[in-house]
């Protein structure tokens, strides 16, 4: 945001008309028509939106010169919708004019730090450089900071992350996400974290209601539907689903739903012996979801555990 000329200061603001010109009632109706449930974290980015359009106003009136601090995190299990929202703030703040580009980094410990000495910096700077003008998502931020090695490289990228986080926050957004009980406890042992973050997020876990919600906007996202008994077997699966290990709210539905469609084709292909309407290839039935191992007590996948990763 550049400074307006002195003469040029505007003497009053139409907050109502900044709403709408800037875009940002856009993104939040998008928000709230494009994500089920959520509401606690919905209504902590309007609250966030607002304090942003107030801020702008006043600089632009000369009242405020600070950039205000927007670094962030979001706690919650996998799932919950971090990264999503994450995609949404930075198109936010980007409207608003907080940061130039508005794109999204997504990184983990992994794309941070070095196996060897000398590494790490250069690898923490590189993805400082192609996040710069947008928001740094980092992914289970904790495992960053590993007190257990006592030379640990991740130490070296806290270092250069806090310092970019200070100096380069009007350009630079970084989203720290993970799971509470250990985003806690990182900020525990990393207080210069704690200091710079003013914006804390909490997503809850699904009920078994949004799930089922969910479910069906995803498919309908893809022109699928479910019939009356494929709806049905659906919220059963989701009862059953989140009783077992590895269980990661909107993400295994959504790999729920790419398996049922995976048996629905083939349930079309042996079955099928005439021509198919657009509602037999749209259709979800619970033919596709009970052969699902869920029902026998058994995972639904070889490999579920990777659900509860990013
Ligand atoms: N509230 C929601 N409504 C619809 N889809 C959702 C919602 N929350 C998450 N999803 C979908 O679930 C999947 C996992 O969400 P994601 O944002 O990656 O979760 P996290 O980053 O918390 O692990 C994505 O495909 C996302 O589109
Ligand atoms: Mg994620």
């Amino acid at each position: 945001m550049t400074a307006e000329p002195k003469e040029m200061t505007p003497q009053t603001v139409d907050l109502a008309a900044a709403y709408e010109d800037s875009g940002v009632k856009e993104v939040l109706r998008e928000l709230d028509e494009t994500l089920i449930g959520l509401a606690p974290v919905k209504k902590r980015i309007k609250e966030t939106a607002a304090l942003l359009l107030v801020d702008r106003a006043r600089r632009e009136m000369g009242l405020a010169t600070e950039t205000p601090t927007l670094h962030m995190s979001f706690t919650g299990n996998p799932g919950t919708g971090k990264t999503t929202v994450a995609l949404k703030i930075a198109d936010l703040l980007h409207r608003l004019g907080y940061v130039r580009k508005g794109h999204l980094v997504t990184v983990t410990r992994d794309d941070l730090v070095g196996q060897y000495i000398g590494h790490t910096a250069p690898k923490t700077k590189e993805v400082l450089k192609k996040a710069m003008g947008g928001v740094l998502f980092i992914d289970e931020a904790y495992y960053l900071y590993r007190p257990e090695n006592e030379r640990d490289y991740g130490q070296e990228a806290i270092e250069i992350l806090l310092q970019v986080m200070e100096n380069n926050r009007d350009d630079l957004v970084v989203v720290l996400a993970g799971y509470a009980d250990r985003m806690d406890r990182f900020f525990d042992s990393n207080p210069g974290f704690r200091s710079r973050i003013a914006h804390h997020i909490e997503f809850p876990d699904y009920s078994d209601d949004e799930l089922a919600r969910i479910s069906e906007t995803m498919l309908a996202e893809q022109n699928y539907v479910f019939d009356a008994g494929g709806k049905h077997a659906m919220e059963e699966y989701i009862g059953k689903r989140r009783a077992q290990p590895h269980f990661a709210n909107a993400r295994s539905i959504r790999n729920a739903l790419d398996r049922a469609r995976l048996r629905q084709a083939n349930r079309l292909f042996e079955t099928s012996t005439g021509p198919l309407d657009a509602k037999a290839l749209s259709t979800i039935t619970e033919a596709d979801i009970r052969p699902s191992r869920v029902f026998q007590g058994g995972l639904d996948v070889d490999r579920a555990h990777e659900e509860t990763r990013a």
